[in-house]
């Protein structure tokens, strides 16, 4: 169980934003970004700007997106549940700012369509109608704890403000490379689909 502790600095959201572009420009690792994000954070008021809340869903607010790598704000109202989900073979952090979550961790066992893993850019094109997967873990987190991250080993989780925390969350996301559609899987269903993920403060995706 890890238990580190640690307090970012707050800083203006142009120099985070300078910093993982940076960052971005050598070799990008799992541990420089959980460094970095580790050591700053975006300051309050400069996160007030990306905030928006909906009753029944989180939504996903981009701060910074290039080639290579994606910031995004996701406020997550009390109750708001994420659909079990990968992050397409792509590395990915977590950051909490207020309130908390809970992850849970699932590998898939197995499926009927193991064929499908094989294509170019992305990591499955869906489609299984039939699918094993095993529940790992549970991870609470909290600002301050631990970041909760996905990599090439763990890609598939859900995430959960419980109802009963009453206390609507948020957090600072970083994917490297950006991720445009992921796998969402129905279990009770028994199938697998993709979908494409949208930010919730633009109508369209510009290059920036
Ligand atoms: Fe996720």
């Amino acid at each position: 169980m890890e238990t580190a502790v640690y307090s970012p600095t707050p800083v203006p959201v142009e120099q985070f934003i300078d910093g993982i572009r940076e960052l971005a420009q050598g070799l990008i690792t799992k541990q420089k970004i959980y460094e970095y994000l580790c050591a700053y954070e975006i300051r309050d008021e400069d996160l007030a700007h990306y905030q928006q809340w909906l009753p029944d869903r989180h939504t996903r607010n981009k701060i910074f997106r290039n080639e290579l790598i994606e910031v995004m704000l996701i406020c997550w109202p009390v109750g708001a549940v994420t659909p079990l989900h990968t992050h397409n073979g792509q590395l990915g952090w977590m950051t909490m700012i207020e309130g908390r979550l809970m992850v849970e961790n699932y590998r898939k066992i197995e499926c009927n369509r193991p064929e499908n893993q094989q294509v170019v850019g992305m990591d499955c094109l869906a489609g299984a109608t039939r699918i094993e997967m095993k529940h790992l873990d549970t991870e609470l987190c909290v600002p301050g704890g631990p970041l909760n991250t996905v990599d090439k080993t763990q890609t598939i989780h859900r995430i959960k403000n419980l109802p009963e925390w009453n206390e609507r969350a948020m957090s600072v996301h970083v994917y490297s490379r950006p991720i445009d559609s992921c796998v969402v899987f129905d279990l009770e269903a028994q199938r697998c689909f993709r979908r494409d993920l949208k930010y919730d403060n633009e109508v369209l995706s510009p290059e920036c």
